[in-house]
């Protein structure tokens, strides 16, 4: 039979910027978010302390338990992050290693958005490091979005149709995964 009981989306923004345009898209899955299904947006990215493999096992910091604990309830997760010089921003990278031996995303749907300047290079890294963590993301649930900042208007509202749609076809494959 199956639950009735609500999933539980987890989004993760890659940019810690106020303003953030990452940020803006994932308020804006918010809103498209079905009723019925919890949403949360993880603001503890910067809480969470450089890596340290002799750490992770026997009694790994608090914010990462809370963090592993979160993703590993959670029914789906998204990343919505932009790239750095060249690269997976280091706050992402940094909680994504948190969660190797953890294997709190083995198995989890995901969703990928990268949106970014240009932004090729965080997708095809996140999409390999997804890979190695064994999250459930395909093509169909992941979508990168260049020029990002022109594509919003002042208020984070997202101005570019191609944007919207490619958006809500991922976020919709994504949920129907859960
Ligand atoms: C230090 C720094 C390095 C950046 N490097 C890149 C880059 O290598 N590739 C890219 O696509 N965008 C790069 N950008 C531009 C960001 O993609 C852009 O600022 C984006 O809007 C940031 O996402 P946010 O609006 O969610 O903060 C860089 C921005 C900063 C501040």
């Amino acid at each position: 039979m199956q639950s009735l009981s609500a999933k539980n989306i987890i989004a993760i923004s890659g940019s810690l910027r106020a303003g953030s345009s990452n940020h803006a898209i994932l308020n804006y899955l918010d809103k498209i978010t079905p009723v019925g299904t919890n949403y949360s947006i993880y603001d503890g990215l910067a809480q969470i302390p450089h890596f340290d493999p002799g750490l992770e096992n026997d009694n790994p910091p608090t914010a990462v338990k809370a963090f592993r604990k979160l993703i590993a309830d959670a029914d789906g997760v998204i990343i919505c992050t932009p790239e750095y010089a060249f690269g997976v921003p280091g706050t992402l990278k940094n909680a994504l290693d948190w969660t190797v031996s953890s294997g709190s995303l083995s198995e989890k749907p995901l969703a990928l958005i990268t949106a970014s300047t240009g932004g090729e290079n965080a997708h095809a890294a996140l999409l390999l490091i997804l890979g190695a963590l064994n999250a459930k993301v395909t093509k169909e649930t992941s979508i990168l979005i260049s020029f990002i900042r022109s594509k919003m208007d002042g208020d984070g509202n997202i101005t570019d149709d191609a944007a919207v749609e490619g958006l809500t076809q991922v976020f919709n494959t994504f949920l129907a995964l859960l």
